[in-house]
């Protein structure tokens, strides 16, 4: 396999971060120092101008770029790269006092005044006017530059407009998703309730905080539409910079499980995915552990959404952040674990949030490479140096990507209608929290899972989990159906196919869409409970069938329902045995099924209150595959046989790490690369390790043993 470098121009990894000599003119003996600690720490790329407008264009339309031109040949000539920012993150005062259009409208509908960041109203003709003109001048300038590495387009996109420009493009896309029939959305939304039917899209408010807020279709599609409009902005700034010359990767920087925007979509249009990764860590009531994983899962669903490539860490913070209740220092050694991190997921970036403490304004005392002390010699310049080395050390593994087998559906829509939905509880929906524990169960078999979308290409994968898949896109029933019968392990749960895109409930028995005969199965209720509520489910020693099952009288008899493909499942089935009779508590949620499939087998039944033997976790064979479903919410541990069940059916080797340590694999032209992370503070020693350590751990036999916050790169 060729290796799918980012930058041909850099060896190995980039290491980096935003860079603000626009704060420092009047120092150039900083600037120069800055240059000489850059490369002492190993520091390759730098990120320029993400909120220099001010400094690019002091007043409109008189643009001055010498200072930066001299500051990008200068980082140049002494090896180091450039990634430059559209300034767009933030707006100069005289532009805002001239063209208050580009200023945001609450969902109020409220103007907000000149100041901060982030907050421009990403349809204002005024505004993009002034964009084009700064980003065309930049490209001009500096696209052709032998340094320029790679445009970073605006900063951090975010946020909701509902100002009246954005109101008329909210009535043009509705409009237009809608075929231009006022009555198509009347029935998508559901407007007969309380009498909310519209008779013209002119008359639709966006979701003012003091307007229109209870018609669900109309919130997801207010989310659904402003992705788009904040993609059409990131779109417009693309076109712009590549009009000038079109073969320069752009990127934007994401953040973590941002709400806002469907990362999904947006990701389409940029070359690279790049994010933003601030772990908060050493708090007593979240272990570090938990933590790291968290982080686990978002690099690999930025991973996953071009699994052909690495991806980028585009900041990270040296010692701290500012911003946060508690702003605690990482311990020693934990800079270096949270780099190799985002690296071993697919990463082959490690940049900075930011190279230069800014001396005042309000992130003054938010962690930097250089400090306001000036000097190399502090322990947080002397661990960002230490990483620079271990990323030169393993610099033969950079362009190396993942490839994973298992996978995990997480989409925006669906986050957003469970959220929305006035349902279950408010305090436990936590669909975040689910399909990331189901991710850290994989992780603890060392089998790192994609996180994917219902609309992604599932073809290389021959596992995939579905947790609470509450909203079904168009077709996602059929793309299920053949992943099971050409030979998937498929996984769902409670709270699945409720509804349809545009939110209203299926008809006809839930989950919708074929699922039901996919997973042989119907559900009729789902019960919210207390946390002092105390259900139980037994996992069953030999898994039963629909007859033997013990449904009580007063539930509806099991029916089976008509399964299409084999009756017989393909599967030599994982010992349960090894379970025998064990009792299993049921948190937040219990699903009663209705009906299950005569060739459906219940591999758990309820084990008290008013569910009490009825089926709480099955299996069918459906075709080639299997389908499972999970109808309550339990620990993942205490359901961890059905994943190795669904990896042994696929094939997939796993193996029970450790605890506290994470292992992924990236693959090179002619070698591949396991990381082992000791995501803990104490020594930990992990057996069944064969290779060389290119950081130089030892290893004795087949044992590795990592230190505190230790890293490992096998090459095998
Ligand atoms: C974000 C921004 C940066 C900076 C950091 C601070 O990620 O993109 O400009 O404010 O937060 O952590
Ligand atoms: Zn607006």
């Amino acid at each position: 396999m060729k290796t799918k470098k980012i930058f041909p121009q850099i060896d190995g990894f980039v290491h980096g971060g935003d860079y603000n000599p626009d704060q420092w003119l009047d120092r150039p003996d900083i600037l120069e120092k800055d240059i000489e600690y850059f490369k002492e720490a190993g520091i390759n790329c730098v990120t320029l101008g993400v909120f220099a407008w001010a400094a690019e264009e002091p007043e409109e339309g008189r643009i001055e770029l010498d200072w930066l031109a001299d500051i990008i040949d200068r980082l140049y000539e002494n090896g180091i790269y450039i990634i430059l920012a559209t300034p767009t993150g933030a707006r100069p005062a005289w532009l805002d006092a001239k063209y208050p259009s580009a200023m945001r409208c609450d969902e109020y509908g409220v103007r907000a005044h000149h100041g901060l960041r982030h907050n421009h109203c990403m349809q204002s003709p005024e505004f993009r006017e002034r964009v084009k003109a700064i980003d065309t001048a930049l490209a001009k300038r500096f696209a052709n530059h032998p340094g320029m590495l790679m445009w970073h387009i605006s900063n951090e996109l975010g946020g909701y407009c509902y100002c009246d420009t954005c109101k008329k493009k909210w009535q043009e896309w509705l409009a237009e998703q809608y075929d231009h029939d006022i009555e198509k959305l009347n029935a998508a939304w559901w407007t007969g309730f309380w009498s909310h039917r519209f008779n013209d899209f002119s008359q639709i408010e966006p979701p003012y905080a003091n307007g229109e807020t209870a018609l669900l279709g109309m919130n997801v599609d207010w989310r659904r539409f402003s992705t788009w409009s904040a993609t059409d902005f990131m779109r417009f700034e693309i076109d712009t910079v590549h009009a000038v010359k079109p073969d320069v990767p752009v990127t934007t920087n994401f953040m973590e499980l941002f709400y806002d925007y469907d990362y999904h979509y947006m990701s389409r249009f940029i070359d690279y995915i790049s994010w933003d990764n601030y772990p908060e860590l050493h708090r007593g009531t979240v272990s570090d552990e938990k933590t790291f994983i968290d982080r686990s899962f978002e690099h690999s669903m930025f991973r996953s959404m071009k699994p052909d490539r690495p991806f980028m860490m585009m900041e990270s913070a040296p010692g701290l952040v500012n911003w946060r209740p508690y702003n605690k220092y990482r311990r020693p050694g934990v800079h270096k674990l949270i780099s190799l991190q985002a690296v071993a997921a697919g990463s082959d970036t490690v940049q900075y949030f930011q190279l230069r403490k800014s001396r005042g304004a309000s992130e003054q005392w938010h962690g930097a490479v250089i400090d306001h002390i000036g000097t190399d010699d502090t322990r947080v310049f002397r661990e960002v140096a230490d990483t620079g080395r271990a990323l030169a050390d393993i610099a033969e593994a950079a362009g190396s990507i993942s490839k994973n087998q298992a996978a995990i559906l997480y989409d925006w829509d669906n986050r957003w209608a469970i959220d929305n939905s006035q349902a279950l509880s408010n305090e436990t929906k936590a669909f975040d929290e689910t399909c990331i524990s189901v991710y850290a169960e994989f992780m603890k078999l060392g089998v790192e899972p994609d996180i994917i979308s219902q609309d992604s290409d599932w073809s290389s994968y021959k596992v995939i989990c579905a947790p609470m898949l509450y909203l079904l896109h168009d077709g996602i029933g059929e793309k299920i159906a053949s992943f099971v019968r050409s030979g998937g392990q498929f996984l769902s749960t409670y709270f699945t196919g409720y509804v349809d895109q545009t939110t209203l409930a299926q008809l006809g028995g839930f989950p919708a869409q074929g699922l039901s005969e996919i997973l042989g199965l119907k559900s009729e209720e789902i019960d919210t409970l207390y946390p002092e509520d105390n259900i139980k489910l037994r996992l069953l020693d030999l898994p039963v069938r629909t007859a033997e099952a013990g449904v009580p009288e007063w539930a509806a008899p099991a029916q089976p329902i008509v399964p299409y493909g084999d009756t017989a499942c393909p599967v030599s089935c994982f010992d349960l045995n090894s379970l025998t009779g064990k009792s299993v508590a049921v948190h937040d949620y219990q699903e009663l099924l209705r009906e299950v499939a005569a060739d459906t087998d219940i591999l758990a039944v309820y084990e008290n209150d008013y569910m009490a033997g009825t089926p709480a976790i099955t299996r069918h064979a459906f075709g080639k595959g299997c389908a499972y479903y999970v109808a309550a919410r339990t620990d993942q541990d205490d359901i961890r046989f059905l994943y190795e069940e669904m990896l042994e059916n696929a094939g997939i080797s796993y193996d029970l790490l450790p605890a506290g340590i994470e292992k992924t694999t990236r693959y090179g032209e002619t070698s591949a690369y396991d990381f082992y992370l000791n995501c803990t503070a104490k020594e930990v020693s992990v057996p069944g390790v064969s290779g060389t350590d290119l950081l130089g751990n030892p290893l004795s036999g087949d044992t590795l043993v990592l230190p505190a916050w230790g890293a490992a790169v096998i090459k095998r």
